[in-house]
C-alpha cells in the first residue's frame, strides 16, 4: 500500500475508535485507578443471602429485644390504659402544683387555638371562620365523667377530626394537660356550695390585690431616683412582671431554674463554667439574661432591663430572702456604688448629680 493509503485509513478508523466506548454496557468494572475503600464486600437492603435459613441478609432483632429507652411496658403511664386495656382513671402521676402549671404552660400552646383559654371550644381558629370542625367545649357533662386515661388517648391518637398530638408533647406533659383540662372542668362547674367550702374571702382578696396595685402605683416615681430597695416592692415588683410564670420559690424546676437557695449558690452556666450567685450575677441575670445561661434551660428569658436601679436592686432582696446561703465571698457590700457617686463628684460637675442636688 502507498503512504497516502495508510493516511487515509488512519482518518477514517481513529474517529469510530475514539467514539465507539459511548453507549455500551459492559460486564466488567470500569477502570478505578485509585480503590479509596469504593469497592468492598457487602449487603445491600433487602439482599439474598443464602447463608442464613430465611435467605434474608437483614436480620430481624432477637425476640424480645427493646431498644434503649424504649421499653413502655407501664402501659398506664404510656398509654393511659389497664391490662384490660379499659382507660385508667386516674393520672398515673404524682400531681403537684407545678406539675398543673406545667400543664397550663403544655395546654396553652398546644390546645387553646382550639379549645379556648377556658376550655368552652372558642379557640382563635373557631372565632374566625376559617371552616375548622368545631371543638367541643370541655364542659359538659360527657367529658367531666371520662376516665383520665381516656383524656390522655385523645391528646395522644386525636379523636374524629382533632389531629394527634403524641409526637409533639412528651407523655409527662400530655398527663399534666389532663391535669390542668380537669382544673379548667372544675373551676368551671363550680357551686356555689363549694366555692364557699373553700373559705377564701374573695371580697378580701380583691381589696388586698388593688391595695397592692395602688401601692405599686404611687411608689412608681419615685422608682426613678432612688426608689426604695425592699423585700417587699421586690416581691411585688416580682408579681407585677409575671416572674412567676417562669420561675417557682419553692423549689421546683418551671421554665427557669427555681429562686429558693439561688443567692449564694454555686450555678454551673451552658458553657460548661460556673458562676456563684452573688448579686452582681442576678443583676446581669435580670437585665441581660443571655450574658450567663444556666445549664439546663433555654435562653428565653427577656431582659428586664427597663426596670429602674431600685427596682431590680428590690428584686434582688427579694431573691436573696429566699435563700439561708450567703456567697463565700464578701462581694455582697455595696462598695461600688459607693466608689461611683465618689467619681461622679470628682469627676463631673457637682451640680449635675440629683443626688448632691437634693443634698444642698
Ligand atoms: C386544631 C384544633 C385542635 C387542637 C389544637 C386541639 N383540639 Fe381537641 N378537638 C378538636 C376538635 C375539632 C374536636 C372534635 C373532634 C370531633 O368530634 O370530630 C376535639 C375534641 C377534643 C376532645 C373531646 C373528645 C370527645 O370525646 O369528644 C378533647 C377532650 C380534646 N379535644 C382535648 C384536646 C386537648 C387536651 C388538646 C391539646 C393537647 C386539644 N384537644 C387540641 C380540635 C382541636
Ligand atoms: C418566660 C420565662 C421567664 C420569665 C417571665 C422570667 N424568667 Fe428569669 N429565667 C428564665 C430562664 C429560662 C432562665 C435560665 C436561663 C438563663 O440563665 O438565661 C432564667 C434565669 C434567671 C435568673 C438566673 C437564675 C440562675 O439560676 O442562674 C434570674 C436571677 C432570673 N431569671 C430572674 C428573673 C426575674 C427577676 C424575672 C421577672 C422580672 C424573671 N426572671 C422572669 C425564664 C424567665
Amino acid at each position: 500500500m502507498k503512504a497516502t493509503n495508510y493516511l487515509l485509513l488512519a482518518a477514517i478508523t481513529l474517529p469510530i475508535v475514539l467514539t465507539s466506548c459511548r453507549g455500551q454496557t459492559s460486564e466488567k468494572p470500569p477502570i478505578h485507578p485509585n480503590m479509596n475503600m469504593d469497592q468492598q464486600e457487602r449487603f445491600d437492603p433487602q439482599e439474598r443471602n443464602e447463608f442464613f435459613a430465611d435467605n434474608r441478609a437483614m436480620r430481624q432483632p432477637v425476640e424480645g429485644t427493646v431498644a434503649r429507652g424504649k421499653l413502655k411496658d407501664d402501659k398506664a403511664l404510656y398509654y393511659g390504659i389497664n391490662e384490660d386495656s379499659s382507660y385508667v382513671q386516674e393520672i398515673p402521676v404524682d400531681l403537684t402544683k407545678s406539675f398543673i402549671y406545667r400543664g397550663k404552660d403544655q395546654y396553652d400552646v398546644f390546645c387553646t387555638p382550639c379549645h379556648g383559654g377556658t376550655g368552652a371550644g372558642n379557640g382563635i381558629i373557631m372565632e374566625n371562620n376559617y371552616g375548622y370542625v368545631p371543638a367541643p367545649s370541655f364542659h359538659s357533662d360527657r367529658l367531666r365523667n371520662q376516665a383520665d386515661g381516656y383524656l390522655y388517648s385523645v391528646i395522644s391518637d386525636g379523636i374524629r377530626n382533632m389531629p394527634a398530638y403524641g409526637k409533639q408533647i412528651g407523655v409527662k406533659d400530655r398527663w399534666a394537660i389532663v391535669a390542668y383540662v380537669r382544673a379548667l372542668q372544675r373551676s368551671q362547674n363550680a357551686t356555689e356550695e363549694q366555692l364557699r367550702s373553700y373559705d377564701v374571702d374573695i371580697a378580701a382578696l380583691q381589696d388586698e390585690f388593688e391595695q397592692q396595685m395602688a401601692d405599686a402605683q404611687a411608689e412608681e416615681p419615685a422608682a426613678e431616683d432612688g426608689g426604695e430597695v425592699s423585700v417587699e416592692r421586690g416581691k411585688t415588683i416580682s408579681t407585677e412582671n409575671a416572674c412567676g410564670a417562669c420561675h417557682s420559690t419553692d423549689g421546683s424546676s418551671m421554665v427557669g431554674p427555681t429562686w429558693q437557695n439561688l443567692y449564694g449558690s454555686e450555678r454551673p452556666l451552658e458553657d460548661g463554667s460556673t458562676v456563684i450567685a452573688d448579686e452582681d450575677y442576678l443583676h446581669e441575670s435580670i437585665v441581660e439574661p443571655s450574658a450567663k445561661v444556666a445549664e439546663g434551660y433555654p435562653p428565653s428569658m427577656v431582659p428586664y432591663d427597663h426596670l429602674s436601679e431600685s427596682e431590680i436592686n428590690s428584686l434582688i432582696e427579694y431573691i436573696k430572702s429566699l435563700s439561708d446561703q450567703e456567697p463565700p465571698e464578701g462581694n455582697m457590700e455595696p462598695e461600688p456604688s459607693n466608689n461611683v457617686s465618689a467619681q461622679e463628684t470628682s469627676d463631673t460637675a457637682t451640680d449635675e448629680s440629683p443626688i448632691a442636688k437634693e443634698s444642698k
